[in-house]
């Protein structure tokens, strides 16, 4: 049973946002969508991205969330409930086995203008699987972006036994570095390192 079935419903309460938002706020931005863009939204957990993914995407767009925790999926349909019909979509999947009839795509192709993964790419087991099959349902030219953690650097060391704590409970793997993923296969690459190194975002096209 994943740990993320019984902390959905005080998931955002413990997620420590104040720290955390900020490589949201700064990857999104750079996923260049537009009104009408299609985004998917890897281990979304409880929809913290959909706010800024919506209003990115309009009311013509389409968010689709991807979490193996039914629990999480359910905190996030009660906060997109009120979403035009079609707006937001919430699969049920493991991402490292991820195929296209998963995220309603029947087979038809890279349909995508985007993917995003924040604070879910270090703890999947297999996220190199992860990232390829995500990255095969974005059309060429498309983007993509990484949030993810490492130990804070400098004077923010001292911070490292909380960074440390965070990665332990909610099962990431803070030395993962999963962004390496991006760095290697996408273009136009942009990279920003927050908190004191904590929070690392890269995002670029495919
Ligand atoms: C730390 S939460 C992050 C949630 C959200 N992306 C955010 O920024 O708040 C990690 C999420 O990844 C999901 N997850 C972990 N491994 C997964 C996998 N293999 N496939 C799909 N979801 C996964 C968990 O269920 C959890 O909801």
């Amino acid at each position: 049973m994943s740990r993320y079935t019984h902390s959905a419903s005080w998931y955002d309460t413990v997620s420590a946002e104040p720290i955390y938002r900020v490589g949201r706020e700064r990857v999104i931005p750079a996923l260049h969508l537009r009104e009408g863009s299609r985004v998917l939204d890897i281990g979304c957990g409880t929809g913290l991205n959909f706010p800024l993914l919506l209003a990115a995407v309009g009311g013509s767009g389409q968010v689709v969330g991807v979490d193996r925790s039914r629990e999480m999926l359910e905190v996030a349909r009660r906060k997109t409930i009120q979403a035009p019909p079609g707006n937001v979509a919430l699969v049920e999947a493991d991402a490292e086995q991820l195929d296209h009839v998963a995220v309603g795509l029947d087979g038809s192709g890279a349909t995508f203008d985007a993917v995003l993964f924040t604070y879910s790419l270090s703890l999947m087991g297999n996220w190199e699987a992860a990232w390829r099959q995500a990255t095969c349902l974005v059309r060429p030219g498309g983007r993509a972006g990484i949030v993810d953690m490492e130990p804070p650097h400098g004077w923010a060391r001292l911070l490292d036994p909380a960074a440390r704590l965070a990665c332990l409970l909610g099962g990431a793997d803070i030395n993962a570095r999963p962004w390496t993923l991006l760095e290697g296969t996408a273009h136009e690459v942009q990279s920003w390192s927050l908190r004191g190194g904590h929070v690392q975002v890269r995002a670029g096209t495919l």
